[in-house]
């Protein structure tokens, strides 16, 4: 994670865009146990654990763990360093989330298959999982392009660059901070909804719901994210 991500991404935490995240993950939690994997520098973990949930994170960025430490109620959050692709942590959880496009880090179909079985092992019966990442942007892909601008903004340039043969994204962002700009780049594995729901069903999950966002408008057609939910069955024929 780049070292300035709290600034780079500093409308992603706006209490009026956290605010909604963390009430739709802390109903959907019905009192946790909790599981955050890609848990950065705590932008929702520390205010769900805030709300008196017992959050438990996994991220493979030492950096970006020291960071979430260094914050009010981050040296009381247990995190595990680790690939959320395949790494366990101790315990079951009513609720697993993997937000902000995280799932598209892992650049293999076999990578994000195994993140759904990792987690489908870690959640109760009756647990849920919850996705928000974008929907792959195809559309405004014109035969023979490869880049799409996605933020042009006074302060940085973001631009993806399609591999579509590969189902492959590289962002490219170019930020303007103090008179310098920085250039930093990343690799992505873009996902569509229905492959997600195909890896939750591989992995014994059961869809529930999916929306626009987090504040569960309808998922349209016209929809350039989603927030899914898949759960995991109780067994006893009640969920
Ligand atoms: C875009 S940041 C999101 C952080 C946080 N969830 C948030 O919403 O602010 C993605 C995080 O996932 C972590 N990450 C990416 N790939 C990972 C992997 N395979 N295993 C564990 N952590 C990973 C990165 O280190 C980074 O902290």
């Amino acid at each position: 994670m780049e070292p300035a991500y709290d600034e780079s991404t500093d409308e992603m935490f706006r209490p009026d865009m956290v605010g909604p995240v963390v009430d739709f993950l802390a109903e959907l939690a019905a009192g946790g146990p909790v599981l955050e994997l890609g848990i950065g520098t705590g932008r929702i973990a520390l205010p769900l654990a805030a709300r008196g949930l017992d959050v438990h994170g996994i991220d493979l960025s030492e950096d970006a763990v020291a960071r979430l430490r260094a914050k009010p109620g981050g040296p009381a959050l247990p995190v595990t360093i680790g690939d959320f692709a395949t790494t366990r942590v101790e315990g079951h959880f009513t609720l697993a989330y993997l937000v902000f496009n995280t799932i598209m880090n892992l650049t293999t179909q076999g990578e994000q298959v195994a993140c759904f079985r990792t987690v489908a092992a870690q959640l109760e019966p009756g647990g849920c999982f919850v996705i928000e990442v974008m929907v792959p942007d195809l559309r405004r892909l014109p035969p023979g392009e490869t880049v799409k601008p996605f933020d042009f903004s006074e302060d940085h340039w973001g631009f993806d660059e399609y591999d579509v043969a590969n189902q492959a994204l590289r962002s490219h962002h170019l930020t303007f901070r103090d008179g310098k700009i920085d250039y930093s780049s990343g690799p992505f594995r873009y996902v569509w909804p229905s492959e997600l729901d195909l890896m939750a069903a591989m992995a014994g999950l059961r869809f529930r719901q999916r929306w626009d966002g987090w504040m569960r408008d309808p998922f349209t057609s016209e929809s350039r994210q989603h927030v899914s939910v898949w759960e995991k069955p109780t067994g006893d024929g009640s969920g």
